[in-house]
């Protein structure tokens, strides 16, 4: 992975590939503070030289230009950062995250890059995350030499910044985790070998772990998660992971969807875009790559992370509309769509998760296409209780992880029910209307009486199509970043 430094030496005289310096939007362009030494070096002529290269400081603009001997570096790189901030204000977050993180993209290939910004702790941190965050790169399968100008920048140095370091290489590792598995394609991540691949990472980082196979899920009475996993000969999985802080007194459960292909079942989806289905774990990626973070991290508070895996295929062993299924716990449930079996594999496990008593419980999912004709492909839907979906949106907000609170109606939660079951999979006579809040409405069948909770629908958020700022096509790694700020949102000093 690329590393990051901090110095305080001279940007003029460092020996690196390529120096970057802050520009703010407006009618005219300004420098951001740091870059002085190096307009120095160009006789202060630098916001002209940039105006005259069309450069207009908007937030991740990329200009570079040859240094010509000037300063030790061979290339700068302006990156814009928007307008100059309102006195008494600084840059937003975000703004440098995604500056930094489009400079990393930009930079592909070279050794050194290193970021002539003047910033404090809030600020620094922002910078490192969107750095490390922008210059990660799926492996993928090529065979053969790798075109070495496509190759993640190797070092960052921040200049005259400070941060803590270690902490962004934590946050953005737990990122990557996320990608590289919900990038990874489906035949080489199926329930058992990617329940082995969790097994190992959280033992290595120091977690309690429990994985339940499909015959354990049968005596145990998972009936939902056996219900989807049966159709596959990859049988499903239900792993827990535990971080237990000495001495805290708050107890946080995450659960996610880890179904690692979604076919739809008897109920099966068209053959256009079924290729994305091989990113329906993102939620368990998540949820996962959290708690590795968290056990990195040590905050004051316990956490409890519950990942429910199944491949959801075609087969004699498939469940089929019409079934009436009983969950963990006992609830019945009437399927109509076999499609709608996120909800079936969660509904075991928030079950299963708030026998640890939590006292909050998030769970996130790529749970309905819904979610994208509501928000788009950057904000997630968030249902729940109003009080943790606040906290949800705005714990978002901080990290730069779109989230949009969404409401139960009581028109939509009627539809819900079943004759002949204790719930509805699905609104009778699948109806469509609402049906992201639909899902949500089901999920709330399951949770704990009086526990607070927030499902997080990430169905489009946790894609790209295309690359911005810190974000790679394919896997972005949302809600990680979230839920982190959750977890230690309630974590004690
Ligand atoms: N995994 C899908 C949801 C999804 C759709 C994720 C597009 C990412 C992109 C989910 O299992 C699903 O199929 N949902 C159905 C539910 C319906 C049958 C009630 C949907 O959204 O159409
Ligand atoms: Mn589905
Ligand atoms: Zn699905």
């Amino acid at each position: 992975m690329t590393d990051l430094t901090l110095t305080t030496a001279d940007a003029a005289t460092l020996d690196v590939d390529v120096l970057v310096i802050g520009l703010h939007s407006g009618d005219d362009l300004t420098l951001a503070a740091g870059a002085e030494g190096v307009d120095a070096a160009f006789d202060g002529a630098l916001a002209a030289t940039l105006e005259l290269l069309g450069a207009s400081g908007a937030v991740g603009e990329v200009t570079r230009f040859a240094s010509l001997g000037k300063v030790t570096a061979p290339v700068i790189a302006a990156v814009g950062l928007g307008p100059v901030p309102d006195e008494g204000e600084a840059v937003k977050t975000e703004s440098l995250r995604r500056a930094a993180g489009s400079v990393a993209r930009s930079s592909a290939g070279k050794e050194s890059v290193a970021l002539v910004l003047t910033a404090d702790e809030e600020a620094g941190a922002a910078l490192a995350e969107g750095a490390l965050l922008g210059a990660y790169r799926f492996a993928g399968y090529k065979t053969g030499e790798v075109d070495p100008k496509i190759l993640p920048v190797g070092t960052f140095t921040l200049v005259g910044a400070a941060a803590d370091v270690e902490r962004a290489t934590v946050i953005a590792s737990a990122v990557a985790k996320t990608r590289d598995w919900v990038n990874t394609p489906a035949n080489l991540l199926r329930p058992p070998g990617f329940a082995d691949e969790i097994a190992e990472a959280a033992t290595a980082a120091g977690l309690d772990v429990q994985v339940l196979d499909e015959h354990a899920l049968a005596e145990g009475g998972f009936g939902g998660i056996l219900a989807v996993g049966n159709g596959s000969d990859a049988k499903p999985r239900l792993v827990r992971l535990a971080y237990r802080a000495p001495g805290a007194t708050k107890h946080v459960a995450l659960v996610g969807k880890g179904i690692t292909f979604d076919t739809g079942g008897i109920s099966i989806k068209p053959a256009q875009g079924m290729w994305e289905m091989k990113t329906d774990m993102g939620g368990a990626a998540a949820v996962v790559s959290t708690i590795l973070a968290v056990a990195a991290l040590k905050p004051n508070v316990n956490v409890t992370a519950y990942a429910a895996l199944a491949e959801n295929m075609l087969s004699g062993g498939s469940y089929r509309p019409g079934d009436v299924v009983t969950a963990y716990g006992g609830k019945t449930i009437e399927v109509l769509n076999t499609d709608a079996e996120g909800r079936m594999v969660l509904c075991d496990a928030i079950v299963r998760a708030g026998e640890d008593e939590p006292d909050y419980l998030y769970e996130t999912s790529t749970l309905t296409g819904g979610q994208l004709v509501a928000l788009g492909k950057r904000v997630s839907g968030v249902m729940g209780d109003e009080d943790e979906c606040a906290r949800v949106v705005a714990a978002g907000k901080r990290v730069g992880e779109g989230m949009w609170a969404m409401p139960f109606p009581e028109e939509i939660v009627k539809v819900m029910d079943s004759p002949i079951a204790d719930t509805g999979q699905v609104a009778q006579g699948m109806d469509r209307s609402g049906h992201m809040l639909q899902a949500g409405i089901f999920l709330s069948r399951f949770i704990p009486e009086g526990l607070p909770w927030a499902h997080i629908d990430i169905a489009g958020p946790s894609g790209s199509g295309e690359a911005y700022g810190y974000i790679a096509k394919g896997a972005t790694g949302v809600p990680v970043r979230t839920l982190l700020a959750l977890v230690e949102e309630h974590a004690q000093a």
